[in-house]
């Protein structure tokens, strides 16, 4: 195992997965090399795009979508069955897109590329999926221009789709056309914003867009445009398969929200990687599967979902890994990947390099995130070498709020506003250490001066 993929590890055996309990990660192989058509087409590949292209409408589609809760797996988990009959359709409205946001640079986060890059053929079958029942005419794969290997695999597998027929005329002798294009990006985090995406493949600058319009009304070139993450569009082959109440049942007990997940862990555990879970599962059992904390240290805090998800406390481990519980405290599932923090390690220092990260990759278009992040970077800084001024940490609060929800034209601020805002909640008194005495405190400007 090459160093490159150490964190982005399946660590769950192939006797542990299995077709009825794992639908992402079953067909995998121990070794981790991408998986070819011939072996996908054997284990069942290809099987829910024959049938459903050539016995369901699109409309049975997005009602089995629905019912089976596939909540968005890019973060904010917006039902996919629902998303999907928002698109518009039917006759007279032009065919659009579908869109695979495979952008992944959320801090912390590594699961759509073990998908990408082993498994590239669940993802296409997936997209002809979501492109029938959006009457779409076109994909794209959006792609983290970083994931060389994944680039590989997915050139190769839509070759190997086209020339089976998977992709092209006449889909399976249905009737439906279809194609997609790979698209890698520049490797910026704002492109991985559905309306800045949007922008960048259309060749224009990567700013969101405002909405209304909705890219289901008017997306890519005018067209209605369905936008998807990686892990969503691997999830719709088996619900289509198996049907809505069996994808249910995935999760049981543990969440309303339906199927499993791919959970990650980085940080300070023994073993950082990835598993495939019911949806729902409480943040301990995955602490546990990495071999709880590394060198016997405490745990101090967590971000549930990447660097754009508030921190969580110790005893919040025991709280269900679904979108409204994490919600209600406070914080996001996001998308799934653990970031722990132990008790050594400075919160300060963590979350002045979040926040150095997301004041980098501000698109630049908005006030409060193009000149208040850097303000943010520049008091924590200050913080850090003990050289901060009383009143510095209002400040910070005011700013947290100032790049809250409803304040800006995208989610990005909002994001960075969440470790930020959760850390002087939680840990209040670190920052306080960071406030020099009164004779020092004087000498120091905490004001902004120029960019990032
Ligand atoms: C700054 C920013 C970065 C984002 N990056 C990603 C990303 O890399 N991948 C992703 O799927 N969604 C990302 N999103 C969320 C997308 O805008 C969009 O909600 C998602 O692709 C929809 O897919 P889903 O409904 O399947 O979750 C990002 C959002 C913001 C605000
Ligand atoms: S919030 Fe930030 S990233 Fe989003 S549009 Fe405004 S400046 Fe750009």
């Amino acid at each position: 195992m090459s160093v490159s993929r150490y964190h982005c590890q399946l660590r769950q055996g192939a006797a542990e997965r299995r077709a009825e309990t794992h639908p992402l990660t079953w067909r995998l192989r121990e070794d981790g090399a991408v998986l070819g058509l011939d072996e996908y087409v054997e284990k069942d590949g290809y099987a829910a795009v024959r049938e459903v292209l050539t016995h369901q409408s699109p409309d049975d589609v997005v009602a089995t979508m629905k019912e089976a809760n596939v909540r968005g797996r890019g973060g904010a988990g917006f039902s996919a069955g629902m998303k999907w009959s928002l698109t518009m359709k039917g006759p007279g409205i032009p065919r659009g897109y579908l869109v695979c946001n495979a952008d992944e640079m959320e801090p912390g986060t590594f699961k759509d590329r073990l998908l990408l890059e082993q498994q590239p053929h669940l993802l296409i079958e997936g997209m002809i999926l979501g492109a029938y029942a959006n009457h779409s005419y076109y994909g794209y794969i959006f792609l983290r221009g970083e994931y060389v290997e994944a680039a590989r695999a997915i050139t190769r597998a839509l070759e190997e789709a086209r020339e089976a027929g998977w992709l092209g005329h006449d889909i399976a002798g249905s009737g439906f056309d279809f194609d997609i294009a790979l698209h890698t990006g520049a490797g910026r985090y704002i492109c991985g914003e559905e309306t800045a995406l949007i922008n960048s493949l259309e060749g224009q600058r990567a700013n969101p867009r405002a909405k209304p319009p909705f890219p289901g009304q008017s997306g890519a070139w005018g067209k209605p445009t369905v936008v998807n993450n990686v892990e969503t569009l691997c999830n719709a082959p088996s619900v289509m398969r198996h049907g809505a109440k069996w994808y249910q049942a995935l999760s049981g007990e543990l969440s309303d929200d339906g199927g499993t997940k791919l959970y990650g862990i980085s940080g300070k555990v023994e073993r950082p990687g990835l598993w495939e879970l019911p949806i729902g599962i409480p943040g301990r059992e995955l602490l546990e599967r990495a071999g709880g904390l590394r060198d016997g240290r405490a745990l101090k805090t967590w971000l549930p979902g990447g660097g754009s998800t508030g921190f969580l406390l110790p005893e919040h481990l025991d709280k269900p890994l679904d979108f409204d519980t994490i919600g209600e405290l406070g914080s996001r599932l996001g998308t799934g990947l653990l970031t722990v923090v132990n008790e050594d390690q400075s919160v300060l220092a963590l979350v002045r390099n979040l926040e150095q990260f997301f004041a980098r990759e501000s698109c630049g278009w908005c006030t409060p995130c193009r000149d208040g992040l850097p303000w943010v970077v520049k008091l924590l800084q200050a913080l850090e070498r003990g050289e901060g001024r009383r009143g510095d940490l209002e400040m910070l609060d005011k700013l947290a709020d100032d790049l809250g929800p409803g304040k800006t034209f995208c989610a990005h601020a909002p994001g960075a506003a969440m470790p930020l805002a959760s850390a002087l909640r939680y840990f209040r008194d670190e920052f306080e250490r960071g406030v020099a005495p009164p004779a020092r405190a004087a000498q120091a400007d905490p004001m902004p001066v120029g960019g990032a």
